[in-house]
C-alpha cells in the first residue's frame, strides 16, 4: 500500500531550547527552574548530567540547520527562552539573545524551513519561580508581556508560534509529583497553576490578536487518549475523569474557550475550584486558538479505584487508576506502550467532537535507552524499530486523513538525541545520534529514512 500525503504536509522534527541550546548562563542568560534546580540536586539528574550539557545549538545552529535540511526538513520547531531574552522575567530586552534568535529564524528561512515557535517550554526563570510561578497572577502577566515582546521582536520572520508545550506536565510534575522544581504534591495549587497557565496562553493569544499579528497562534497538548479497562460504569468514569483532568483541562479552553461543565463539576465536588477574578471568562474565550500541535506517545489505560479514597484527593490519581493491559505492545527500550491508532483516535475525536481544528502532530517519537547497542559496524544506530515505530503511527495518521482529518503535519521527537529533564540521555530520542563528549553527530538509520519520506511526502 502507498502512503501519500498533501504536498503543502508538514515533515520536521521538534526541540526546545533548553533541551538543545546549551549556553546556559551565557551571554545574559539568566537561571530557569531546571539550571537552578541541577545546581542545588544534581545528583537528581541521571548520571549527574544537566542542563548546560546539550548539543550546543546556540554555538552549532549553522551546521545543524544545514543537518535539517539534509533531512528535507520543511519545518522545524524549537521554543524561545524567556530566561535568555529577558534574564530578570519583566525588565530589559537581552540583545544578545535578540541577535541569537535572529539568527537562527534567518537561517532556517533561508535553508527553505520554515520556523514554528513555541513561548515556553517548561522553563520557567527562576526569578519569577521565586515570585510565585505559576500561582502568581503577576507571572501570569509577565508572560503575557514576554509573549507580546517576542511577537513584536520576531513577528516579521515567525508566522507559526505556539503559547505552551504540554501545559499540563509542569503541573502533574511539579504540584503532583516529584519529577519539575518545585516538587510540590498538592491538587489544590495544581488546579491553581493549571489555571493560571490556561489564562496566561489566553493573555498570549489576545496581545497576537491585538498586535494584528500575521500568521497562526496555538497550543501544543501531549493528548493521551484514556481507554478504559472495562465498559462498566466505573472503569468507564474513572477514564473519563482522567481525560477531563489530564486532557480536556487545556484542550477545552484552547479550542472552545470554556471549560467542561463536568470538570468544573468535578473540581467543585472536591472544592478544588481555583479563585475566578472578573474578566477571566472574556479572557479565557479569547484564547481559542489557530491551530493545535498535538503531542502523542502513548495511552492511558484506566481502571476504577480498588479503594476510593478517603477526604479530598491529593492528587488525580486518587480518583482513578492506571493499569497495564494485558498483552499490549511495548517498547522494550523504554517500558512505554506503544499503540499506534491513539493517533487516528485523537484525530477523529478532535473531527467529530471539536469541528476538526487545523492540527498537526508537534511530538511522535520513541525512546531508547542504551542505544549505543544499536550502532552497526558502518557506525551509525541501526534503529529500525524507530521506522517501524514512526510508519506505524504514520499509517493510521494517513488514515484519519483520509476520512477528513485537518491534520496538516508530523514532526518527530526529536532531530538530535536532547537533554531530556532528570532523565537527561537515558532515553535517546533523535533522528542523529550526539555523542556528548566529542559534540560528533551521526544520522541514524531512521534519518535517512525519514529524509526520504518528507522529499517523496509519503511511503510505500
Ligand atoms: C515531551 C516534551 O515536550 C519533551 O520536552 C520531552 O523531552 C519529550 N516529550 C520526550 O519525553
Amino acid at each position: 500500500m502507498t502512503y501519500r500525503f498533501p504536498d503543502e504536509f508538514w515533515w520536521g522534527s521538534a526541540s526546545s531550547a533548553p533541551q538543545m541550546e546549551g549556553a546556559s548562563r551565557r551571554d545574559g542568560k539568566s537561571d530557569n527552574i531546571f539550571d537552578y534546580w541541577f545546581s542545588i540536586e544534581p545528583e537528581r539528574f541521571h548520571q549527574g548530567i544537566g542542563p548546560a550539557q546539550t548539543s550546543t545549538f546556540y554555538d552549532r545552529f549553522e551546521p545543524d540547520i544545514a543537518l535539517l535540511k539534509q533531512l528535507n526538513h520543511n519545518s522545524f520547531r524549537t521554543s524561545i527562552s524567556w530566561s535568555r531574552l529577558i534574564p530578570d522575567g519583566t525588565g530589559e530586552v537581552n540583545q544578545q539573545a535578540v541577535a541569537f534568535y535572529n539568527s537562527v529564524f534567518d537561517r532556517l528561512l533561508a535553508e527553505g524551513i520554515t520556523p514554528f515557535i513555541n513561548l515556553y517550554h517548561f522553563d520557567m526563570p527562576m526569578c519569577m519561580q521565586a515570585r510565585g510561578g505559576w500561582e502568581s497572577r503577576d507571572v501570569v502577566a509577565a508572560y503575557v508581556r514576554y509573549a507580546g515582546l517576542c511577537f513584536e521582536l520576531f513577528g516579521s520572520r515567525i508566522k507559526h508560534w505556539f503559547t505552551f508545550n504540554e501545559p499540563i506536565v509542569p503541573v502533574e510534575c511539579g504540584y503532583l509529583g516529584h519529577f519539575h522544581y518545585p516538587c510540590v504534591v498538592d491538587f489544590r495549587r495544581a488546579v491553581t497553576v493549571a489555571y493560571h497557565t490556561a489564562l496566561a496562553h489566553a493573555g498570549a493569544v489576545k496581545a497576537f490578536r491585538d498586535a494584528g499579528a500575521c500568521g497562526e497562534i496555538g497550543i501544543i497538548l501531549n493528548l493521551s487518549p484514556t481507554y478504559p479497562r472495562s465498559d462498566t460504569a466505573e472503569d468507564s468514569q474513572a477514564a473519563r475523569w482522567a481525560d477531563l483532568l489530564l486532557n480536556k483541562s487545556f484542550l477545552d479552553p484552547a479550542l472552545k474557550g470554556s471549560y467542561d461543565p463536568e470538570l468544573v463539576a468535578l473540581l467543585r465536588q472536591h472544592d478544588l475550584l481555583p479563585e475566578v477574578a472578573d474578566g477571566d471568562k472574556a479572557q479565557l474565550m479569547a484564547g481559542r486558538v489557530d491551530w493545535l500541535g498535538i503531542n502523542y506517545y502513548q495511552p492511558r489505560r484506566v481502571k476504577a479505584k480498588e479503594q476510593a479514597c478517603s477526604g479530598a484527593p491529593r492528587t488525580p490519581e486518587d480518583l482513578f487508576d492506571f493499569y497495564e493491559m494485558p498483552g499490549r505492545k511495548m517498547n522494550p527500550h523504554r517500558g512505554w506502550e506503544i499503540y499506534e491508532k491513539g493517533v487516528y483516535d485523537i484525530l477523529t475525536e478532535l473531527r467529530l467532537g471539536y469541528g476538526n481544528p487545523r492540527c498537526y502532530i508537534s511530538e511522535n517519537g520513541m525512546g531508547v535507552e542504551g542505544e549505543e547497542r544499536f550502532i552497526g559496524p558502518e557506525g551509525r544506530v541501526e534503529d529500525d524499530y524507530r521506522i517501524d515505530f514512526i510508519r506505524g503511527h504514520l499509517e493510521w495518521l494517513h488514515r484519519a486523513s483520509q476520512e477528513g482529518s485537518a491534520c496538516c503535519g508530523y514532526h518527530l521527537w526529536t532531530f538530535i538525541d536532547n537533554w531530556s529533564w532528570l532523565n537527561a540521555y537515558k532515553n535517546r530520542y533523535g533522528l542523529v545520534r550526539l555523542d556528548l563528549a566529542s559534540q560528533v553527530r551521526t544520522i541514524k538509520k531512521s534519518g535517512y529514512w525519514f529524509a526520504e519520506v518528507a522529499r517523496n511526502h509519503g511511503f510505500n
